[in-house]
């Protein structure tokens, strides 16, 4: 007889599986599942704020004009109260589009997309992390809409813009220039931080090699960066790095998609 097996087996078989997805996947599944929990009271709440808003403009209908002042002043903090919460849950709602297009899941596949639109939603969500002591300078030109993957490109940048806000200790700055350089749109990111010694700008696209503490890096960033520009985009990936003075990245993405 067949001897049943341990219900051990099974853990250890769920283990195994868990372990295999990338730290990326992992990431990308909790974060599509917080972002469905936030989505439905954040919808609730800007549905009670147009609420209040219409119960405000009655009760001032009622008071009338006559009123006590301290009555029609009430009225007036509480309406102020209720613009201050609609701009707050429209920054958070903000953050959830730009999480969606980072949180893989969903794949979205290749279309016409505007990159200016994904370094705008990629710096929401380092900036929210990093704004306390890094300034973030944009400069972006007028690019045409460019066939490509958002969310692919969304992940590449998000990249890139950690790796520069890493690279910086205490205080600094990261710019983002966008520009069209005959038949590319150029997105460089340059940082004043640490810069590469020799030894490490020949490393930095091997995967899993990274300089940051267990925990911080996994080496799987620039990788996963290079091969969504190169090989899903048919794009270049440069750098030039100066040690001590900072880093710029360079990326170039086709404007014609190859077909055209
Ligand atoms: N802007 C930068 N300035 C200085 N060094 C950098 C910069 N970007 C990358 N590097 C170097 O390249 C290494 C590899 O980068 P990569 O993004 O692949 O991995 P990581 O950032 O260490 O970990 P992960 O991205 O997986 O969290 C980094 O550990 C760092 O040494
Ligand atoms: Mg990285």
């Amino acid at each position: 007889m067949e001897p049943t097996p341990a219900p051990d087996l099974e853990l250890e078989h769920l283990r195994a599986q868990v372990a295999a997805m990338s730290k990326d996947a992992i990431l990308a599944q909790l974060a599509a599942g917080v972002i469905h929990e936030i989505n439905t009271p954040i919808a609730s709440i800007f549905s009670n704020i147009d609420v209040i808003e219409r119960s405000l403009d009655a009760l001032e209908a009622q008071l009338g004009p006559a009123s006590p002042p301290k009555a029609l002043g009430l009225v007036k903090v509480i309406r102020n109260l209720v613009q201050v919460d609609r701009m707050a849950c429209q920054r958070i709602a903000g953050i959830i589009r730009s999480l969606k297009l980072h949180a893989r899941g969903e794949e979205e596949g290749m279309r016409t997309a505007g990159l200016n639109g994904l370094v705008e939603d990629s710096l929401l969500l380092v900036g929210s992390e990093y704004k306390r002591r890094i300034t973030f300078v944009t400069d972006l030109g007028d690019l045409p809409p460019v066939e490509c993957n958002p969310q692919l490109i969304g992940q590449a940048l998000l990249n890139l813009l950690v790796n520069a806000a890493q690279a910086i200790e205490g205080e600094g700055r990261v710019t983002i220039r966008t520009s069209v350089d005959g038949d590319w749109a150029v997105i460089s990111i340059a940082d004043s931080g640490s810069g590469m010694t020799d030894e490490v700008k020949e490393k930095i696209f091997r995967t899993a090699f990274s300089t940051k503490a267990l925990g911080v890096g996994t080496g799987l960033g620039l990788p996963l960066t290079y091969r969504i520009i190169t090989e899903q985009h048919h794009g270049t990936i440069t750098f030039d790095s100066q040690l001590g003075r900072g880093t710029t990245f360079e990326v170039r993405i086709p404007i014609k998609s190859k077909e055209q």
